[in-house]
């Protein structure tokens, strides 16, 4: 992947076998003293499925089985969104939110009619993302971002994807689906992880590491 492909870093694998997370990942990741492969590149790559403990379980399992399939380090992330009006649902469990098979906009449609009567004050949520980083000899990390914004009572914009529509982030009064990526970088859950799972990796790079 790019100009961190130099043959003398260690090898990091990103856990994630859909092609756009793992090239977003990549690049919020930036510049770490590593090789950064995608698990998708390895023969026979599979990895266990999210579970509903929590984010990091999940993060780390996916991490864990990268690590020992490729014998690189490896990362993975788990996230959802949590809303307080409905006791932090629909979170880890918030990619099968109103059932199976249904599309982001018919996600949305469902947490839009469930919050239907919730006042503006009450809509207070946030999403989450936790990040693991996992070694082959047993070394593990997990970091955490979080944003906090409100649910909207009817979607705007056409930007990102998931509950993007729905998610008003008041700092720049627009859904996180009215930003454009690098906006929606700077201050998502995922960016401000992958910030400190960057940090992590400069120090397991680093001879102190
Ligand atoms: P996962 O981390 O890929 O398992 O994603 C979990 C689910 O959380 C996604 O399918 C989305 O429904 C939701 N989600 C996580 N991050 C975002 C985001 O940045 N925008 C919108 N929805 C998100």
């Amino acid at each position: 992947m790019g100009p961190r492909s130099s043959p003398s870093r260690p090898r990091l694998v990103i856990a994630s076998l859909n092609a756009d997370k793992a090239r977003e990942l990549a690049s919020l990741l930036g510049d770490v003293p590593f090789e950064i492969v995608s698990l998708a590149a390895l023969v026979g790559a599979a990895l266990p499925p999210e579970g509903e403990e929590s984010y990091g379980v999940n993060a780390l399992a996916k991490a864990r089985a990268a690590a020992r399939l490729s014998g690189s380090a490896a990362l993975a992330d788990d996230s959802g969104l949590e809303v307080d009006a409905l006791g932090g649902r629909p979170g880890v469990r918030s990619a099968r939110y109103g059932g199976a098979g249904l599309s982001d906009a018919e996600r949305c449609a469902a947490l839009v009619a469930e919050l239907r009567g919730v006042p503006p004050e009450r809509r207070t949520a946030r999403f989450r993302c936790v990040v693991a980083v996992a070694s082959p000899n047993g070394r593990e990390e997990m970091v955490e971002g979080v944003v906090e914004g409100m649910i909207t009572s009817a979607p705007r914009g056409t930007g990102g994807f998931g509950y993007d529509p729905l998610f008003f982030y008041p700092p720049l009064g627009r859904t996180f689906a009215e930003l454009d990526p690098s906006e929606k970088n700077r201050v998502s859950h995922r960016g401000r992880a992958l910030a400190l799972a960057r940090d992590v990796l400069e120090r397991w790079g680093s001879a102190a590491g």
